[in-house]
């Protein structure tokens, strides 16, 4: 049986600019490097591909620095998909830009119009629930407004919250099947994924979390040998992706696609 949270038929990615070197950033580690970043991009989307998905890959956006992580822009489910209202300033107009590609896809494609906010990268759809995470992007009021839509498509969602320090709940978990998260274990500890299997991250490996299930592969940051480990033995079919220039903007593997099935 396919899980619409695992299963996928479509993927929407967008190229990095040369303005991404002006990403938000939480600390600066170094300007990411625009020829070595789009090599990873190419990469990440040729594995999307591989799976017998079809993935539309959209220009850049030089007026949006952050508009590769296009996750954060739209929240794509089984009924519909919605447009998010980012809570970082700069990224509101991402979402303009991105949803004619979704009005083409999605029959039904409703809007957060606020005053609350809310982030693709705070949201972990399970295909039993919905789990949104609040964050600094993400408030109590985007989330009601989220909420009142997924009720109508019949997918339950449960507000969580985000660890301090960390950007978007995703950042610290990833949903590699219907029953596994993979979480930081700071995450785990808040008690947000009981009913579920969880995998920890191997102690110095945090940064491995966010990865993404994508019909028969784990893509996951390169870099991280005792979690791709962990996860061969669990039976996963891993494909590291080199995420060194993402991830100076706190960027990862989920923030680089909408991921969905039509
Ligand atoms: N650089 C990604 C973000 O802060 O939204």
């Amino acid at each position: 049986m396919t899980n619409p949270a695992i299963h996928f038929t479509h993927a929407v990615s967008r190229r990095p600019g040369a303005s991404v070197t002006a990403g938000l950033r939480a600390q600066d580690r170094g300007a990411p490097d625009l020829e070595r970043m789009q090599a990873a991009h190419d990469a990440y989307v040729a594995t999307l591909r591989s799976t017998g998905a079809e993935v539309i890959v959209l220009d850049a956006l030089e007026d949006y620095p952050d508009a590769l992580f296009v996750e954060d822009t739209a929240l794509c489910l089984p009924g519909g998909a919605v447009m998010m209202r980012p809570g970082a300033a700069s990224r509101m107009g991402e979402v303009a830009q991105m949803r004619p590609t979704l009005a083409g896809l999605f029959e039904d494609l409703r809007d957060i119009e606020g005053p609350g906010h809310i982030e693709g990268g705070d949201i972990l759809f399970t295909g039993r629930e919905v789990l949104v995470g609040l964050s600094a992007r993400t408030d109590a009021e985007g989330v009601a407004e989220l909420r009142k839509i997924l009720d109508e498509w019949g997918h339950p969602l449960r507000e969580v919250q985000t660890p301090d320090g960390v950007l978007h709940f995703k950042t610290d978990c990833s949903l590699l099947d219907a029953e596994t998260i993979l979480s930081t274990k700071l995450l785990d500890a808040s008690g947000c994924f009981e009913g579920y299997r969880v995998l920890h991250l191997p102690d110095g490996e945090e940064a491995a979390a966010n990865a993404i299930r994508f019909n028969d592969v784990i893509l996951m940051p390169d870099g991280f040998p005792k979690t791709a480990e962990m996860l061969t033995q669990e039976g996963f079919n891993v494909r590291p992706i080199d995420n060194t220039d993402c991830a100076l903007l706190d960027g990862g593997m989920s923030c680089l696609s909408l991921r969905f099935n039509i």
